[in-house]
């Protein structure tokens, strides 16, 4: 195991130059619940109030670091293991990280939130089976259920909802704006100085 080197400026410096804190937005849900339209949008309004932030999405990540990963139970909890690795990084420079995985299963959420620690904030995005499906924008659910995908998440792989998340909101009943409006006051709030 190498040896772990101590840095010299520590978080509360970092927090203090740019006046708000860091942390993890971890943004979990089905394909389709929205996670990564409203992570981009959250992102934009941040950055606009001069807020450092950055927006981890599966889909882009799953073209480099994760490349090498699919969708099989193992491999979901690499991806996400390893995404835990950056976002715990980027939070420790200073940076608010919004990550955008659907990230299915409890352990592994229940693991970043110990590897992050008390910065780690889970956000349910949450919206109906039924509901992702008739959006459907990738056209991925109709190949699930007609068995062109398999270990399709909601179809034939398990999605375990957060038991206790810090914000949950829902999609299928809330307006875009407003479900991007509760998350503005929720990260505010958070990373608030
Ligand atoms: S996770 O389960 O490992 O967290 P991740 O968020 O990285 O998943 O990737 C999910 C995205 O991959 C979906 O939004 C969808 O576009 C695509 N995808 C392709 N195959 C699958 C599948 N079998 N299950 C879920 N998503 C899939």
């Amino acid at each position: 195991m190498a040896h772990a080197q101590t840095h010299q400026i520590d978080r509360e410096a970092r927090w203090c130059r740019q006046g708000h804190k860091s942390g993890v937005l971890w943004f979990t849900g089905l394909s389709g619940a929205g996670k990564s339209s409203l992570a981009i949008g959250l992102e934009r309004i941040l950055f606009d109030q001069d807020m450092r932030v950055f927006v981890l999405d599966g889909d882009n990540l799953r073209h480099g670091l994760n490349g090498d990963l699919g969708f099989s139970d193992a491999d979901r909890q690499e991806n996400i293991r390893r995404v835990t690795e950056v976002a715990e990084g980027f939070s420790g420079s200073g940076t608010i990280v919004i990550t955008a995985f659907i990230s299915p299963f409890r352990i592994d959420r229940d693991n970043a939130r110990r590897v992050i620690g008390e910065q780690f904030h889970e956000v349910f995005i949450d919206a109906g089976l039924e509901i992702c499906e008739a959006r459907d924008p990738k056209g991925l659910y109709a190949k699930a259920r007609a068995g062109e995908i398999s270990n399709f998440t909601g179809i034939s792989s398990p999605y375990e909802a957060p038991l206790n998340p810090e914000l949950e909101v829902d999609t299928g009943t809330e307006d875009f704006d407003t479900c991007l409006e509760r998350l503005r006051k929720y990260a505010i709030s958070a990373f608030h100085l």
